[in-house]
């Protein structure tokens, strides 16, 4: 009989044949081109800026011990910052997905989520009871053709930026649509928190839709370069996500030293001067050189995400081990979690990137077409 440590063994083993293998590595001294941190607010702790806090923890969760005034006027002031009633803070964004789509949707209600969505939708709704369909990315024709055929509830799932393709959603008209089939719009706004809107609020407020949005989800593990996530929708969503959200239930609550970061990277959002924005420069000018070569075929996007199609898990992980090997990081997205044939290298600008460093990335790239 195979014993379960072989077990496991043989299913890696598989992976490691079909070219899928994950596996861990540092990226120390290396040009950061694979990060989230868009605007480079997670090198606040390099410079020192949030060196003076001790790291406590909240002892517990946020029903028993784990709540405090701070994280309630935190979550007032961030629903506020984005145009919301209320908000409800979560220990990450993958937990903050969870909550809300294992809890919400009831028994005979429907999710129509893009095919894109992140896993942490589609994981939450695994938990839940409703019955969810996706819909092929950006397709509002077949999203509609779901809209006029079921019932109960619906609600449709869609993310402003979509992670790996930095495509944006139509949300003017998936608002328009949801409006005309009374279903309830949920944006995952992980990719656009910091960059979209006047102040970095995300696609949503840029768009002047908020009062038209169930819910919101912002993490602070991107852009804002912290940990955790908060829900955005009426105070009704709130108290419920509360009661009946497990992931926000059964655990310990964000210390405090992460809430004062969270507070400190808002803070400096609020400051951030986005007509001058060097991500932007670095952006057209990465697009720009890109586009000259033909051999490559790149995912349309206006957002710092770039991806680079490479075809096959194999060769996205080759030109990702060949940048590494010239100092740059730029990490391969492999098959399944992007569909077979579109396994890519995800390319992440940053303000802090240098021009100098984005021909170098082109230039390396040019040898491998
Ligand atoms: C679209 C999207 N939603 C949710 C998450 C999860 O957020 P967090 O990293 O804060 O758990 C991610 C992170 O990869 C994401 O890309």
């Amino acid at each position: 009989m195979i014993t379960s440590g072989e077990m496991l063994e043989s299913r890696l083993d598989s992976r490691q044949e079909e070219g899928r293998l994950r596996s861990l590595r540092t990226n120390e001294n290396l040009i950061d081109f694979c990060s989230n941190d868009y605007l480079g607010f997670a090198r606040d702790i390099e410079s020192g800026e949030d060196k003076d806090f001790a790291t406590l923890g909240s002892t517990g969760s946020r029903l028993i011990s784990g709540n405090s005034g701070y994280i309630e006027e935190l979550e007032r002031f961030i629903a506020e910052y984005h145009d919301s009633e209320a908000g409800l803070i979560f220990n990450s964004g993958y937990d903050a997905n969870l909550g809300l789509f294992s809890a919400v949707p009831q028994r005979g209600d429907t999710v129509l989520y893009d095919e894109f969505c992140h896993a942490s939708i589609r994981d939450g709704l695994r938990l839940g009871t409703c019955k969810s369909y996706s819909f092929p990315h950006n397709d509002l024709v077949a999203l509609e053709a779901h809209l006029s055929k079921d019932n109960g509830q619906i609600y449709v799932a869609v993310e402003s930026v979509y992670s790996m393709d930095g495509s944006f959603a139509d949300l003017v008209e998936l608002s328009a649509l949801a409006d005309k089939y009374k279903a309830k719009l949920i944006v995952d706004e992980a990719h656009a928190t910091g960059l979209f809107g006047a102040k970095g609020e995300g696609r949503v407020v840029e768009l002047n839709l908020q009062d038209r949005i169930y819910a919101r989800m912002h993490t602070f593990g991107k852009a804002l370069g912290r940990h955790g996530a908060i829900v955005l929708g009426d105070k009704n969503l709130r108290n419920y996500l509360i009661n009946f959200a497990r992931p926000f239930i059964y655990t310990t609550a964000l210390p405090k030293s992460a809430l004062i970061g969270v507070k400190r990277a808002y803070d400096k959002l609020s400051n951030v001067n986005y007509i001058e924005l060097k991500l932007c420069k670095i952006q057209r000018l990465f697009k720009n050189k890109i586009e000259g070569i033909k051999a490559f075929e790149i995912i349309e996007s206006f957002t710092p995400i770039q991806s680079v199609i490479c075809g096959s898990n194999q060769r996205a992980k080759f030109m990702s081990n060949e940048l590494e090997n010239e100092g740059i990081d730029v990490r391969p997205i492999l098959s399944p979690t992007v569909k077979k044939g579109t396994e890519r290298l995800r390319i992440c600008l940053h303000e802090f990137n240098t021009e100098e460093e984005v021909l170098r990335l082109v230039n390396c790239l040019k040898t491998m077409k």
